[in-house]
């Protein structure tokens, strides 16, 4: 077995960490290239030393000179700024594994797609809001996507790509979230505390509100479309309050194969990480004798409009995905920060939609343009709540 050189770009994340830690224990099959964060020096510092990284970048600039003094016993070269974070993105390897969150990520995916190697996307964003323009660097360079997400790694391993004529259906299941059976009153006035407390997945903040609205569904409704050749209309979502069945794939003589697991993202990066090939991992092992039971209900439109607003952009095409994708990062960052309520979220999402006109987004400005543009938009969306 060859050893992979393995980037890591969002190192210091959620799925960022759970991938270094795999890499870190299997010094057989992975040595580290580059890792690369946002702003914070310590933790990056203590993955690098980790992975024995040998290259390692972070966007925030005020952090070099911390992050140099933190490895200054080591022999990794260290720089600073967006760029420094695409470089990281560039330098050869053969498996990058794409995890910052938001739109922050795309300038460094498509430096790793143009490796034309195998990229393992968590970064669904960049899939949504640039999906033509990815998957056209991807296919030119010759680069593998391979997803990160625990329902497209579960479509992935299930779908027979020779026989992709045979498929009938893809389902997406889903949590729920924490607000699953809360009346839409109830929802009013839930609090950020709550909707940071997801029942069943450990991950950053901004995954963790986009599954208490279910707009993570939506955006993985996107991603499912862009990345396996089925249309919107023959996909599904599925609330599976357990996650232990990760998605399923219909096929036309009535078989449905599901991907299985305890809800525990080191599988999905391991499946990334290994393939075609799979590796040991410490994740527990199901024991559904224990479980007793998986239930199953159908998602509901009114309660959680973000679903339906992520289909209608998919349905409308065009730029409508990177609008719908950058007002959802405001209005979160909003949430976040207090300002809105969580009703707001999908309110300033629709209200963005409506105010812009759809254009195309087949070039990486006009992507840009359109992202800008619906940031702006929904900064206003919440200066108008804040003032009402
Ligand atoms: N967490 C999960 O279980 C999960 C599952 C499926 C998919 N995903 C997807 O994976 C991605 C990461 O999610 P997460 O939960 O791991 O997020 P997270 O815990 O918030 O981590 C985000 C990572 O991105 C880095 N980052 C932020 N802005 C950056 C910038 N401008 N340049 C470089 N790095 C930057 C952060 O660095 P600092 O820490 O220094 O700020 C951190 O390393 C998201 O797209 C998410 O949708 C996550």
């Amino acid at each position: 077995m060859s050893i992979r050189r393995v980037s890591i770009l969002g190192a210091t994340g959620s799925v960022g960490a759970a991938a270094a830690i795999l890499v870190a224990n299997a010094p057989e099959r992975f040595e580290a290239v580059a890792i690369a964060g946002g702003r914070d020096a310590e933790a990056l510092a203590k993955t690098a030393k980790l992975v024995n990284a040998k290259f390692v970048a972070i966007a925030d600039t005020k952090q070099y000179a911390p992050l140099r003094h933190l490895l200054a016993d080591t022999d990794a070269e260290v720089a600073a700024g967006d760029d420094a974070v695409v470089e990281a993105a560039k330098r050869p390897a053969d498996v990058i594994v794409s995890a910052i969150v938001g739109a922050a990520g795309l300038a460094p995916t498509l430096a790793a797609c143009d490796q034309g190697t195998v990229v393992a996307l968590a970064n669904k964003e960049s899939l949504v809001c640039a999906g033509e323009v990815a998957l056209a660097r991807a296919r030119t360079a010759g680069a593998t996507l391979m997803p990160v997400d625990s329902e497209h790694s579960a479509i992935f391993q299930c779908f027979e790509v020779d026989r992709a004529h045979a498929v009938e259906r893809i389902t997406l299941t889903a949590s729920g979230g924490p607000f699953r059976t809360l009346t839409l009153a109830e929802m009013a006035h839930v609090h950020l505390e709550d909707a940071l407390k997801h029942p069943n997945w450990d991950m950053g903040a901004k995954i963790t509100i986009d599954s208490a609205t279910m707009m993570n569904k939506g955006l993985e409704l996107i991603e499912a479309a862009r990345l396996f050749p089925v249309p919107e209309d023959q996909i599904d979502v599925l609330v599976h309050p357990q996650s232990i069945i990760h998605s399923m794939v219909s096929y036309r003589d009535g078989s449905v194969l599901a991907q299985l697991g305890a809800p525990d993202m080191q599988t999905p990066i391991a499946v990334a990480l290994a393939w075609p090939d799979r590796m040991e991992t410490p994740t527990d092992r199901l024991d559904l004798a224990a479980l007793g039971q998986l239930t199953f209900e159908a998602p509901d439109p009114i309660r959680f409009p973000a679903l339906r607003l992520a289909r209608e952009a998919l349905r409308a095409g065009g730029d409508r995905p990177a609008v719908l994708n950058a007002a959802n990062e405001v209005a979160v960052a909003a949430f976040l920060a207090r300002r809105i309520g969580y009703l707001d979220i999908a309110g300033v999402v629709e209200d963005t939609l409506n105010i812009l006109a759809t254009a195309p987004a087949d070039t990486l400005d006009r992507v840009q343009a359109a992202d800008s543009a619906a940031r702006t938009a929904a900064t206003a969306a919440i200066e108008r709540l804040e003032a009402a």
